[in-house]
């Protein structure tokens, strides 16, 4: 067991890509996350809704955008086990108007991150790392949160360099 972890959340299925609207079978934070593991050989964790949003895209957006107006706390599936063993964290999402999937507000706000130092790493499609560090940094007031990566979702399999380079600094 690493005393590193990669917590991802990440959706397949319809998203608008080089745009038009295009079927994904994995999504593109999932792809980078899997690139981060081979490089750091930290544990994965997949961040999972137990009501997942809809595959298809329009009705993702409305269903994503009313919780994140209502700041709703989707339910997850499942937890890491023991948060204890890790000292980092690579906190990975998708950036859903300028911040994180509210999926992810659930996840951080279940434990205690104090002392623990998280690396956020993103995919977008142009609004970068937006204000999600600043909200990491709020929900987990304790924890050391390092400058974030943003890759370009479409780019995500093409990721391993900019992660090199981040994980070097
Ligand atoms: C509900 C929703 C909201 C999004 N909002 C933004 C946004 O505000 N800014 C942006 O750059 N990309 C936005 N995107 C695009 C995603 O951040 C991008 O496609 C990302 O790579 C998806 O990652 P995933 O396949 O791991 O879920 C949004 C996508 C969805 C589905």
């Amino acid at each position: 067991m690493s005393n590193k972890l990669i917590a991802y959340y990440s959706r397949a299925d319809e998203n608008y890509l080089n745009g038009m609207i295009q079927a994904l079978q994995i999504g593109n934070t999932e792809k980078a996350a899997s690139i981060l593991k081979d490089l750091t050989e930290a544990d994965l964790f997949k961040i999972e809704q137990v009501n997942p949003y809809a595959k298809e895209y329009n009705e993702c957006i409305a269903q994503a955008q009313e919780d994140q107006r209502k700041d709703a706390r989707p339910q997850l599936k499942r937890f890491p086990d023991n948060m204890d063993t890790y000292d980092t964290i690579y906190l990975g999402f998708p950036n859903y108007w300028g911040t994180m999937p509210m999926a992810v507000f659930t996840f951080l706000e279940h434990f205690d991150f104090s002392d623990k130092t998280i690396y956020p790493f993103c995919t977008h499609e142009g609004s970068g790392m937006g204000h999600s560090e600043a909200d990491i940094k709020h929900l987990c007031p304790n924890a050391k949160v390092e400058k974030g990566l943003a890759i370009q979702g479409c780019k995500a399999s093409q990721s391993k360099k900019q992660f090199e380079q981040w994980l070097k600094r």
